[in-house]
């Protein structure tokens, strides 16, 4: 507590994240706010950017299906049983503010791309109503348009859907407001119910303010922010500028991407200065590339880990926990799963490891299998430092094959092997004398 300020006296603010109903224009049977952009949910990038407020209370309005969900674990869940609009959600979410809270921040849980540094503008706003406009490029859009006065103060937002008209307004509504908390008490039990929707609009809130006299205000932020996602088509447009946005910010960091536009980043892959990716590439949850790596194109990793100057692909599949140690090597058309690649090991062709160690300079011949699964239960394959494993092996887990053992190739292993020995495990071949010679004569004479 500040000295000299009673409890009453201290200003505290809250967010309140409006995700409820299904999201019906997305025609998903995931709820609309879950589906994920650069593999993080709609909810979450916004439950993020709002961190910025450093609020006192975080409430989120939402259906009865996430009530539970683990993604709203650190906010005050409000349940909106049927969704009658946003203003409705405004009006259950208030109801579970805090005492003391002056001011509240009201935000749509379906605009991904929003830039904190804009939510912080509104905070500094006097205003008992402010509302973030964006100049939209394209009037076809369906934004809510905001009507100003002569001195740029909102003083209506408008719905296209209910008037084509107020398409020809540039100022798009981005969802995005501040309110003072005494006037938002008393406005909003006279918010009417839309006669062709049925809902109620928080966006009716400016018009209500400016006929009590209050005070509103505008910040202007740029569009691209504030996409808002009602369809899978708005979805993928989202996708693609958080793609850029996330290549865009590795590139900065010293990391080469051949052909940017054709790559997927989650938001949460770390990669490394001095790292190449090349075209067609897939970085998935969870992956953490070190320095000066190599990821050939169209390979596709996730939980991965691959350290300084390692090479992978092209056409790799990494999944499931893997380590590629230092300069180690992954080559085409190998799937690696729940496994470690030790410093300078190879597998460069056709292959599939499955939760293997493979020691420090060990060398898998083409199209080595790993069997790991019995159809009940997987096993581990242990292959030792500098092992060279023959094209074309088997090895049936669990097996162990010791350091600087050599396996045949074409051998199927059930056995351990032990350290530099040679394992061959394969029928013993017989050559006939011309018989090729025998062969062509009994049938040049059948067919004569
Ligand atoms: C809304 C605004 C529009 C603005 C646009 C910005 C209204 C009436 N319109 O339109 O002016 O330009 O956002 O993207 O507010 N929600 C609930 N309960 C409900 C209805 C919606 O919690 O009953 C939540 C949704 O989960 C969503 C958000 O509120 O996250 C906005 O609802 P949505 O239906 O997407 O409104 P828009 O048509 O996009
Ligand atoms: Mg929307």
């Amino acid at each position: 507590m500040v000295l000299g300020q009673t409890l009453a006296q201290i200003k505290m603010k809250a967010v309140i994240i409006l995700s409820a109903g299904h999201g019906k224009r997305m025609k998903s049977v995931l709820s609309k706010v879950l589906h994920k952009v650069a593999g993080k949910p709609m909810l979450q990038w916004v439950l993020d950017a709002v961190k910025i407020l450093n609020a006192d209370q975080v409430i989120t309005v939402t259906s009865p299906e996430l009530e539970s969900h683990e993604i709203l674990k650190d906010t005050d869940v409000v349940v909106q049983a049927v969704p009658l609009g946003t203003g409705d959600a405004l009006k259950l979410g208030v109801q579970k503010l805090k005492s003391n809270i002056d001011k509240v921040f009201l935000l749509c849980a379906d605009t991904p791309l929003l830039d904190p540094k804009d939510i912080k503008k509104l905070e500094h706003s006097k205003a008992d109503l402010t509302v973030i406009g964006m100049q939209l490029n394209d009037l076809s859009k369906s934004y809510g348009r905001i009507e100003c006065n002569s001195e740029c103060h909102p003083v209506a937002i408008r719905e296209t859907k209910h008037n084509e008209k107020v398409k020809n307004i540039s100022l798009g509504n981005a969802g995005v407001y501040a309110f003072r908390v005494e006037m938002l008490k008393e406005l909003l039990p006279h918010l009417k119910i839309n006669t062709e929707s049925g809902e109620i609009y928080a966006t009716d809130l400016v018009e209500l303010a400016i006929t009590k006299s209050y005070k509103t205000e505008l910040v202007i932020a740029d569009e691209e922010n504030f996409l808002g996602v009602n369809t899978l088509v708005e979805l993928s447009q989202a996708e693609k500028i958080m793609q850029h946005r996330i290549k865009t910010r590795h590139m900065l960091n010293g990391v080469q991407f051949m052909l940017p536009e054709t790559s997927y980043v989650n938001y949460d892959a770390e990669i490394g200065a001095g790292t190449i990716i090349e075209q067609g590439v897939h970085i998935g949850e969870n992956v953490h590339i070190a320095k000066n790596a190599k990821i050939l194109g169209f390979s596709y990793l996730s939980n991965c880990t691959i350290e300084n100057a390692a090479s992978i692909g092209p056409f790799a599949h990494l999944r499931g926990n893997v380590v590629v140690e230092e300069h180690a090597s992954i080559g085409n058309f190998v799937e690696v799963k729940g496994s470690t690649i030790s410093k300078n090991a190879k597998a460069k062709h056709l292959s599939y490891i499955g939760d293997a160690t493979v020691g420090e300079g060990a060398n898998i011949g083409a199209g080595t299998i790993t069997c790991n699964y019995n159809g009940f239960e997987k096993f581990k394959t242990h292959i030792g430092k500098n092992v060279m494993i023959g094209a074309n092996s088997t090895l049936v887990a669990p097996v162990m094959i010791s350091d600087g053992a050599y396996i045949a190739a074409g051998s199927v292993i059930t056995e351990d092997v032990g350290p530099n020995n040679l394992a061959i495990s394969r029928t013993q071949q017989q050559e006939k004398n011309a018989w090729a010679l025998s062969f062509r004569a009994k049938y040049s004479k059948k067919l004569s």
